[in-house]
């Protein structure tokens, strides 16, 4: 009896190892990946060093880089594809023309490629800057697993992303390709907690052509605001177009918090998009617990980043390490 357990035991480690084998040719990402491969510095350590420097004197920073996070990862997965210069690159697309921060990833990769080179990919360089804005800016702080190589590939026409002007349902089909529910729509959304936009993506679609009839301004906006945004902000001429809009109020657009829901609840979502959450029944569930709990938002936020920072990446003998950020080797 007992040497027949045995023998199942034996039986069992003999399939996992084979199992191990079968799989072994995908690493996988982990956690502190870079401990010990950097001539003994601290790979985080130094990415939040000078992170925090550039915080300190560029506290939007955050916004740049969670913005740059998702156009990364969004597009072929959290590759560096983004990060190549060139004609025809993905930066040329046009919603990457107004993302911004690849100096301070350029900087990062400089000081990584001088005390350990060829070790630290750009994409895990992304990931890592933006969860350390992130936690300076007060939102979660939390952990993500690296390794992440760079793809030798970066092309416009990949550039798929979302529409300023989206539906909620539109939002949730575009996230689910991405392996997102409604609920995570919902939180990535929230990276609108942060950073800013411009009059002309809201002058037609929210303040002066609303539903495409000429005039209309949305009515789900709350008229206080709306009448702020048609007096002052961006009125309705030509040269107000390039006037800065906050995404968040004013006193909360360089904090990561929930303020970005009950702004949603009192009709100052900013882009249609945002609204829109609020206005769809099945997303607007979401919004309110979101918009009620904080510390659920922040906990959340942190897991749907991680989510993110991880789609279609590549591990391993995949792809590269670039020398630097924005040419391939
Ligand atoms: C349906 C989804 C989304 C749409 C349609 C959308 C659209 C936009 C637009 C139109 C802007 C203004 C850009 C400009 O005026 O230059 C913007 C800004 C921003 N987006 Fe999104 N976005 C979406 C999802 C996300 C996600 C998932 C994140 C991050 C996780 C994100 C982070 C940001 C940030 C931080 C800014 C401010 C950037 C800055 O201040 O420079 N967005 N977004």
């Amino acid at each position: 009896m007992a040497s027949a357990r045995h023998m199942g035991a034996a039986a069992l480690m003999v399939a996992l190892a084979v199992l191990a084998l079968a799989t072994g040719g995908s690493a996988k990402l982990q956690h502190e990946f870079y401990k010990g491969k950097c001539n003994g510095s601290d790979v985080e350590a130094v990415v939040k060093s000078i992170v925090k420097a550039r915080f300190a004197r560029e506290a939007p920073i955050v916004a740049y880089l969670l913005r740059m996070q998702f156009h990364e990862c969004a597009v072929n997965g959290c590759d560096g594809g983004l990060l190549i210069d060139g004609p025809g690159t993905e930066k040329t697309a046009p919603p990457n023309l107004s993302v911004k921060g690849y100096d301070l990833i350029a900087a990062i990769k400089a000081e990584l490629e001088r005390r350990c080179p060829g070790v630290v990919s750009c994409s895990d360089i992304e990931i890592l800057a933006t969860r350390d804005a992130v936690a300076l800016a007060g939102g979660p702080a939390y952990k993500v697993r690296t390794g992440r190589r760079d793809r030798r590939r970066s092309r416009a026409s990949d550039v798929k992303l979302p529409g300023s002007e989206y539906t909620a349902a539109q939002a949730i089909a575009y996230y689910a390709k991405l392996g997102m529910s409604a609920y995570e729509t919902v939180l990535l959304l929230g990276a609108h907690t942060v950073g800013a936009t411009q009059c002309r993506v809201i002058k037609n679609s929210r303040l002066y052509g609303y539903g495409g009839k000429m005039g209309a301004t949305d009515p789900a906006m709350d008229p206080t605001i709306a009448s702020v945004y048609k007096k002052s902000v961006c009125p309705n001429v030509t040269k107000s177009d390039g006037n800065t809009v906050y995404l968040d109020d004013q006193w909360s657009a360089l904090k990561v918090d929930n303020n970005y829901y009950k702004n949603l609840q009192r009709g100052r979502g900013v882009l249609l998009v945002d609204q829109n959450l609020y206005r769809d029944g099945s997303t607007r569930k979401i919004v309110d617990q979101l918009a009620r709990n904080d510390g659920l938002f922040q906990s959340m936020f942190a897991k749907v980043l991680v989510k993110l920072s991880e789609v279609n990446v590549l591990t391993g003998k995949q792809g590269e390490i670039r020398k630097v950020c924005n040419k391939f080797n």
